[in-house]
């Protein structure tokens, strides 16, 4: 048995756990009048109710002990101040200095950060309102139009949720398209209708040797030199976002037009960077600085709030209450905004990259369950497809709603719509259906009917939290990411696993690297597994050329 789960604080939410896990939230509301009271919390514009969960004022009370018992304080104190927690890879993580807006100096290695990071930004200035002006010219004078940004993983789905979340800010002249498949159907369908006298590409990789991003790159290269026939007008038409200043310039790309970042840097934690230029160049620097100061107002009220007033400490251990405690594999997030459409793709990532491991710190097989599966779509799409296996399936799904009080555009009767259907499904999925009262709403002859009435029961006490929040801003948006990464970390603390690291990805890359050579001819392949074997051959004989 491991530490954790013969801690004291766990032993003691454990023995909680059988008393309340039958309790009845509905119950609850209807004995404590002062349940929301209680159970929310308020940050700037944005206020987030967690009262719709299967919580009491001891579970809270016992959670917060396990944060202590697992030296949560000291472990945010090691982040920040940028000590070597990602102990695998041996880096600092500091993507939050990226965000010091207050600008206090941030030491790594007994050298202030913040000067660097000050420098980037700038630089981030200059350049996207020189493009964003006009100023900028492509190689035969005329201005920009479309920008096209490679990059995968977290050097791509950041910025592209960003910039589709914030699309009401963006620029209505410059178009920014994102390009991270190694399938070319991405590249081919989003340069068909470009043209390369008016088309700026930025290539984001923070290792610029990852093999989509590379391919996806020299493919582009191509298709603008096919049509530029001048290598010169690359200078005007390539940046490069990385860390490694050697693989950019092998690349072709005068390191003058790169924007670096740092080791410190986590990919999925990148868009804080010079990674969110292309979400500069979409709404200007402002409004990415906006974003910025949102994230960094939600990591000081991370760092100095008590931990039962914490939204993303609150928001981690009630995702260790029913990950490990009511075994919920996974955790939906439904924003019902439009405009967040990427969201929960980049919260995938974000998550399933850092608490998808099954060793500690060290490197001791878990007893318990680490990161949940997570995945969502906008509401109300989500409530046509996937609500029906939430509210009446046999699966315990968490929930995370959220919604603007005001929308960017100007329907106010789709937005009370929207507002309404954000509001009814947490009380939906709370409250539930009984079979008394499903009758109710029934004829004799159907109240008759056993199986309709059953099916028609919906079992309720199902949890959701909710964040309202006034409109969606840069700044809120900052607020909202900064807080999914602190609970991501919250937790990775909690389970005593790196955060930070992502060894899982690499298998799978070294195989499709040995597959690729023997894909080069049409001999038979037997190395592999019998059906690996078989594919192979089977695709060797499919292919037309
Ligand atoms: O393979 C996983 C990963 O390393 C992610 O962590 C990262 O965000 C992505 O690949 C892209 O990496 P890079 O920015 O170095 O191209």
């Amino acid at each position: 048995m491991s530490s954790l789960t013969t801690s004291k604080a766990w032993t003691a939410l454990q023995n909680h756990f059988n008393q309340v896990r039958d309790h009845s939230m509905r119950e609850a509301f209807s004995k404590d009048k002062d349940r929301y009271k209680k159970f929310s919390l308020k940050f700037n514009d944005i206020i987030f109710d967690f009262s719709k969960n299967r919580i009491t004022d001891e579970t809270l009370r016992l959670l917060i002990d396990l944060v202590n018992e697992c030296e949560l304080g000291a472990k945010i104190n090691a982040m920040f101040s940028g000590k070597i927690i990602n102990t695998t890879e041996h880096r600092a993580v500091l993507h939050t200095a990226l965000r010091n807006r207050s600008n206090y100096p941030v030491y790594f290695q007994g050298r202030d950060v913040m000067p660097d990071i000050n420098r980037v930004l700038a630089k981030m200035r200059t350049f996207s309102e020189s493009v964003r002006s006009g100023e900028w010219k492509g190689y035969s004078g005329k201005t920009i139009t479309d920008i096209v940004s490679i990059g995968i993983g977290g050097s791509g789905l950041g910025p592209k949720m960003v910039a589709t979340a914030l699309s009401p800010y963006s620029s209505s002249s410059l178009k920014v398209h994102f390009v991270s498949n190694i399938d070319q159907t991405n590249l081919v369908e989003v340069l068909q209708p470009l043209s390369a006298e008016t088309t700026l590409f930025i290539i984001a990789s923070k290792v610029f040797n990852t093999q989509e991003t590379m391919m996806n790159a020299k493919s582009a290269k191509n298709w603008f030199l096919d049509r530029a026939k001048d290598p010169q007008a690359i200078a005007k038409h390539f940046v490069a976002i990385s860390t490694h200043a050697d693989n950019v310039a092998e690349f072709g790309i005068d390191t003058e037009n790169m924007f670096e970042f740092w080791d410190w840097v986590g990919g999925r934690y990148s868009l804080w960077s010079a990674v969110g230029l292309s979400i500069a160049l979409s709404i200007g620097m402002d409004n990415f600085e906006a974003l910025l100061q949102g994230a960094h107002e939600a990591d000081l009220h991370f760092r100095n709030t008590p931990f039962e007033y914490n939204i993303p400490v609150v928001m981690a251990l009630l995702g260790i209450w029913y990950n490990n405690f009511f075994e919920a594999d996974s955790h939906a997030v439904i924003p019902y905004n439009q405009s967040m459409i990427h969201l929960s793709d980049y919260l995938q990532q974000l998550d399933m990259e850092s608490n998808g491991k099954s060793v500690t710190l060290k490197g001791e097989r878990v007893d318990y369950s680490t990161g949940p599966i997570i995945w969502g779509q906008p509401g109300t799409n989500g409530q046509h497809a996937f609500f029906q296996l939430i509210h009446q399936g046999t699966k315990l799904i968490p929930c995370d709603f959220m919604v603007a009080a005001n929308s960017h555009y100007p329907l106010p009767e789709h937005h009370d719509i929207l507002v309404s259907n954000f509001l009814a499904q947490p009380e939906a999925l709370m409250n539930g259906i009984t079979a008394d009262e499903v009758k109710m709403q029934l004829t004799p002859e159907q109240q008759a009917n056993p199986v309709l009435v059953a099916s028609k029961v919906f079992e309720g006490n199902k949890p959701s939290s909710s964040f309202l929040f006034k409109k969606l801003t840069p700044k809120t948006l900052g607020s909202l990411l900064a807080f999914y990464e602190h609970k991501i970390f919250v937790q990775g603390v909690i389970w005593d696993i790196n955060s930070f690291d992502q060894m899982g990805v690499e298998l799978g890359k070294v195989l499709a690297r040995v597959i690729l050579k023997e894909l080069k001819n049409n001999d038979e392949i037997s190395s592999h597994d019998c059906s690996t074997n078989a594919l192979i051959n089977a695709y060797k004989q499919f292919r037309e050329s």
